[in-house]
């Protein structure tokens, strides 16, 4: 038989886990989020299961369960499900949440659930189906045994790779993902400022802007972090770095700390690189600590 699973809170990790699950040959079992209207919309995107008010109804015949709400309200869902017996004895229950330990559902043991955590380092921003965004991604799980062979088996299925992770390194892992993923959107967003501060309109700043991030990708992935930083500060041009602070003071004051500050990062890879010397170096720093 099928193993079944439902899904407790229906947003943009919970439709797309529901396709891709039903995609590797689960069998949907019950749905129930905040709206009724979002538990009906996850049901159809997988052809069936039972959309309920109730989470314990959602998810008492579920092999595995997933609890796809947003983090806050994650341990309350788990507790609430717990106090009703909302889980059937043997069942896997697992969160998403990169940051969060597993042990928020530790109510559930008391079912004979076993409970886990499997996180998807990918970034939804909307339900993404029947294009695999899973594929070649890492999922991180940690938790009880029978959770991380479930984590490692849904992983596979998905073609992502599981990655076993320390429950007390989750905090610094997802803090590492927001680097890399958020805060590229706000590089983004403060590039796209500084183009149409100098009279491009916002509409072209993406084709202005993306050629050069992709660009900059491949050399990462080509050619590892420290060999890609290419421009001012890895060829030691002072008199441009000078020269941008200036302007940025002028033009844009509140982005001056910003650009000083991703600078300040900037120098150890140019130091790194070997290209520059020491005296100016040193005087880039002093350049990017200016106030
Ligand atoms: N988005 C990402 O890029 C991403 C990546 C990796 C991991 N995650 C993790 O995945 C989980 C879900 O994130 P998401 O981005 O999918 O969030 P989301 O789109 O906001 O979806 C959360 C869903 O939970 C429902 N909900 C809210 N409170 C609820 C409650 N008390 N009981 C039942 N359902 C409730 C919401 O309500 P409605 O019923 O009103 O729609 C919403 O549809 C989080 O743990 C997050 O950390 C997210």
């Amino acid at each position: 038989m099928k193993a079944t699973f439902a899904i407790l809170g229906c947003g943009k990790v919970g439709v797309t886990l529901a396709w891709h699950l039903v995609n590797i040959g689960l069998a949907p079992a019950g749905f129930a989020s905040r709206r009724s209207a979002s538990a009906h919309a996850a049901a159809e995107t997988a052809g069936g299961g039972r959309v309920c008010r109730e989470a314990g109804e959602a998810t008492k015949d579920a092999d595995i369960v997933f609890i796809t709400t947003p983090d806050d309200v994650i341990q309350s869902v788990a507790e609430g499900l717990a106090g009703r017996k909302g889980v059937k004895r043997g069942a896997v229950v697992l969160h998403c949440s990169g940051v969060l330990p597993s042990t928020i559902l530790a109510d559930l043991r008391r079912c004979g659930a076993h409970i886990g955590s499997l996180h998807p380092l990918q970034s939804f921003a909307a339900p993404t189906f029947p294009a695999n965004p899973f594929q070649g991604i890492v999922m991180a799980g940690e938790g009880d045994d029978a959770a991380l062979a479930l984590g490692r088996e849904i992983a596979s299925g998905f073609q992502a790779v599981f990655l076993p992770i320390e429950t007390a390194h989750k905090t610094l892992y997802h803090a590492a993902a927001v680097v890399a993923s958020n805060y590229l959107v706000t590089l983004m967003a403060a590039a796209t400022r500084m183009l149409e501060g100098c009279g491009i309109a916002s509409e072209d700043t993406l084709k202005v802007l993306l050629p050069l991030v992709r660009g900059t990708l491949n050399n990462i992935e080509n050619r590892g972090v420290a060999a890609a930083l290419t421009g001012p500060i890895a060829r030691g041009d002072l008199d441009t770095v000078e020269a941008h602070c200036r302007k940025i003071g002028e033009a844009l004051p509140d982005m001056l700390p910003f650009y000083q500050l991703l600078g300040q990062y900037t120098l150890p890879l140019a130091k790194a690189g070997g290209g520059v010397d020491t005296a100016t170096l040193r005087a880039l720093e002093e350049v990017l600590t200016k106030t």
